[in-house]
């Protein structure tokens, strides 16, 4: 058959709401992929825990084995989360020919080297769009839209559950405990949240940002940050009355070299709490939404923004993923990572 065969690994936020729209929007994928998109396993830890009404049972299985040996799966979308047992799930799967997509920024900025090089071996792509901003296309934009730019500096609001608890607190006086409970019933949250509150997650999420921006292979433990984790509610309450609304920053910093014009010298990266005033457009971004100002030298400022997080927007970032790569434009969409297994472009990261 000519239909892209795939595997979800994973059934929880992100891989039940990949396998719920793999079934209820088959025809309108079918047509946008000109091939149907069949789903094929379901891998789970757990195959007897209670499922989603909408999952198939005779598709699920608590082993990749049957994944790996079944010719007719193309890819395996890796949805687990967490960098050890996902990294086996990524490997061995592009090591049986497989493609990947995958929505792991823990795992891409952990190991995004090792990664790419092994999909170059295996002559398969790896896609990740879901990995940073959840709805928001800005690997797209980064790779392929702003592609004949320099791009000089990135300035993100990139954890959807940071702001959506600061929103909470600033807008509603939600204590920051209840409002992180909100923030994990909507779906927000990493399994273990301190990520999300103490600034990990955004740090990963600019890792892959400033690999594809600048070829800088960052390693998130150089990344300096600080989360939300620290902040007291009177901290919030005083730069309200002072006219600024606190933020969870992620931001990328070029140094120019006037020896080489066409390359920063070196970049910056750090996520931080940052004071922001009520009527800059960053300030304004409320809830799970992430935005993410780009600065090219050729285009000059642009923003995106949309929901960052939850089933919904990262199932959508997920299919697109699946749609390139049954048309065969997925090569093209993530040529900017083949980059991440060659750290040559001789850019130097900045001591923090
Ligand atoms: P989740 O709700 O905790 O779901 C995880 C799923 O993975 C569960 O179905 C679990 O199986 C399965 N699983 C865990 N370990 C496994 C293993 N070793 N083998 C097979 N299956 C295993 O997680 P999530 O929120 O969907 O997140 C998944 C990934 O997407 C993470 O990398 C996360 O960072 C990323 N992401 C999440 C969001 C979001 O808004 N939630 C947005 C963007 C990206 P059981 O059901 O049997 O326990
Ligand atoms: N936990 C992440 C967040 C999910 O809150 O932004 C989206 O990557």
């Amino acid at each position: 058959s000519d239909a892209l065969g795939i595997a979800v690994v994973g059934c929880g936020t992100v891989g039940g709401g990949v396998v719920e729209a793999l079934l209820r929007h088959r025809d309108r994928l079918a047509q946008r992929a000109g091939r149907p998109l069949q789903l094929r396993h379901i891998v789970v830890r757990d195959r007897h825990k209670p499922r989603e009404p909408f999952v198939p049972r005779e598709l699920l299985t608590d082993s990749l084995a049957p994944v790996l040996q079944d010719a007719a799966v193309q890819v395996v979308v890796e949805l687990i989360g967490g960098t050890t047992a996902a990294r086996e799930v990524v490997l061995s799967s592009l090591a049986a020919g497989k493609h990947v997509v995958t929505a792991n920024k823990a795992l891409l900025a952990e190991a995004g080297p090792d990664i790419f090089e092994a999909a170059r071996r295996a002559e398969r792509t790896v896609c990740f769009e879901a990995a940073v901003a959840g709805g928001v296309p800005i690997i797209r934009a980064l790779g392929e839209s702003l592609a004949a730019n320099q791009i000089t500096a990135i300035q993100g609001i990139l954890n959807g559950t940071s702001n959506y608890i600061l929103t909470a607190m600033a807008e509603r006086g939600l204590p920051y405990a209840q409002a992180l409970e909100e923030a994990q019933a909507h779906g927000y949250a990493e399994a273990d949240p301190s990520l999300d509150v103490d600034g990990s997650d955004a740090a990963h999420k600019l890792a892959i940002l400033a690999q594809i921006a600048f070829g800088v292979i960052a390693r998130p433990q150089d990344i300096t940050r600080q989360g939300i984790d620290q902040l007291h509610p009177m901290d919030i309450r005083f730069a309200q009355e002072l006219g600024y609304t606190i933020k969870l920053l992620a931001e990328a910093w070029t140094r120019s070299d006037p020896q080489h014009p066409d390359g920063p010298r070196g970049v910056a990266l750090h996520v931080a709490p940052v004071l922001l005033r009520h009527t800059d457009l960053l300030a304004q971004v409320r809830g799970a939404y992430n935005a993410i100002a780009v600065y090219g030298d050729i285009v000059g400022e642009t923003l995106y923004q949309g929901p960052g997080a939850g089933r919904g927007p990262t199932t959508s970032s997920v299919l697109a993923d699946l749609i390139d790569l049954a048309v065969g434009r997925a090569q093209r969409t993530f040529a900017a990572a083949r980059l991440w297994s060659r750290a040559d472009r001789g850019f130097v990261l900045d001591p923090p």
